[in-house]
C-alpha cells in the first residue's frame, strides 16, 4: 500500500512525464490523415524558426512573398497595412546589429491607417474599431507572407518582442523608421534558409477548449492544466539558466511601457 502523499508524487510525475513527450512529439491529430491537400500539410508542419543559415533569398522570392501579403484579404479591400523590407545590410545599418536570429531579410508589418487617412477621417468617432481592422488585416497579410515562405522552402518567425522588432517597441520603431501618425508597427517577419530539422510543435491547447459548439463554454479552462504544464516545461528547457518570474517581471514592465504608446493608437 503506497501512501498518499506518494500516491500524488508519482501521479505528478507521470503527468510531467506525459507533457515532455507531448511536448517532443506534438503534432495535429488531423496531420495523420494521409488525404490531406498540400497547403494544409504546409500549415500543419510550419513552423517558428530561431536559427538561420547563411545563405540568401532571391529577389524573385522576395517579391512573391511580398505580393502574397499584398494579396490577402482585408475588411472592405481596405489593405490597412504597409510592410517595410530590409536586407542584412540595410538591417545593420538601421539598428546597428544583425537580423534577429542571423536572418536573410526582414519585414516589419505595420497597421497602417495613414496612408487612408483622408478616408478615415468620416469615421473619426470610431478610432478603436478603424485600428481594429486596421490590425486583424494586416495580421492576415503577414500569416500570406509567413505562408507564402514556407511554401518556397524558406523558413519564417514573426517577432513581436525579440531584438526590439515589434508592438513591444512601437515608441523605439516609430523613431527608427520615421512611421507617420497611425502606423503601428505589429511584427517583424525574419526570413532564412534553415537546415535544422525542429523539434514537435508547441503545445496548442485541446480542440475541445478553443473549439466550442454554438455557444461559449466557460467550463473550458480546467483543461488548460497540460498545455500549461507542456509551456512551463518548454520554458525550463528553452531557458535552463532564467528564472521564470524574473521573466514575467521583465515583460510586465516592457508591457506597461508599450501599452501608454499604443492606446494613443485607439484614440484613448
Ligand atoms: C505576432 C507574433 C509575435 C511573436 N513574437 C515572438 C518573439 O518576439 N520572440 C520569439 O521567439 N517568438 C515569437 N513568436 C513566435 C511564437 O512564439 C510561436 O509562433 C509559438 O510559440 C508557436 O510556435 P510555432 O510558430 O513554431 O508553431 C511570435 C509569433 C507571433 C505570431
Amino acid at each position: 500500500m503506497i501512501s498518499t502523499e506518494k500516491f500524488y508524487f508519482y501521479c505528478g510525475m507521470f503527468r510531467t512525464i506525459k507533457n515532455l513527450l507531448a511536448l517532443f512529439t506534438g503534432s495535429p491529430p488531423a496531420a495523420s490523415r494521409t488525404d490531406l491537400p498540400e497547403t494544409l500539410k504546409l500549415i500543419f508542419s510550419r513552423r517558428s524558426c530561431r536559427s538561420f543559415a547563411s545563405g540568401d533569398i532571391s529577389p524573385e522570392d522576395i517579391e512573391a512573398i511580398l505580393d502574397a501579403g499584398r494579396f490577402a484579404p482585408s475588411t472592405v479591400n481596405l489593405q490597412t497595412w504597409s510592410f517595410i523590407t530590409f536586407d542584412r545590410p540595410q538591417w545593420q545599418q538601421t539598428f546597428e546589429r544583425p537580423i534577429p536570429f542571423k536572418g536573410a531579410y526582414a519585414v516589419v508589418i505595420c497597421a497602417d491607417q495613414n496612408r487612408l487617412s483622408e478616408l478615415f477621417s468620416d469615421f473619426a468617432e470610431t478610432p478603436a474599431i478603424n485600428m481594429s481592422f486596421a490590425i486583424f488585416n494586416a495580421g492576415i497579410a503577414a500569416m500570406n507572407m509567413n505562408l507564402a515562405a514556407e511554401a518556397l522552402g524558406i523558413q519564417s518567425i514573426m517577432l513581436s518582442e525579440t531584438g526590439r522588432t515589434g508592438l513591444l517597441d512601437t515608441a523605439f520603431l516609430v523613431e527608427k523608421l520615421g512611421l507617420p501618425e497611425g502606423v503601428l508597427p505589429l511584427t517583424t517577419l525574419v526570413l532564412g534558409r534553415s537546415t535544422l530539422k525542429l523539434p514537435g510543435i508547441p503545445p496548442r491547447q485541446p480542440r475541445a477548449a478553443v473549439v466550442m459548439p454554438q455557444r461559449y463554454q466557460p467550463e473550458c479552462k480546467d483543461m488548460l492544466r497540460d498545455w500549461f504544464d507542456q509551456m512551463f516545461i518548454g520554458f525550463k528547457i528553452g531557458h535552463p539558466l532564467s528564472n521564470f518570474d524574473k521573466q514575467l517581471a521583465f515583460y510586465r514592465k516592457k508591457m506597461l511601457e508599450a501599452e501608454q504608446t499604443v492606446r494613443r493608437y485607439f484614440g484613448r
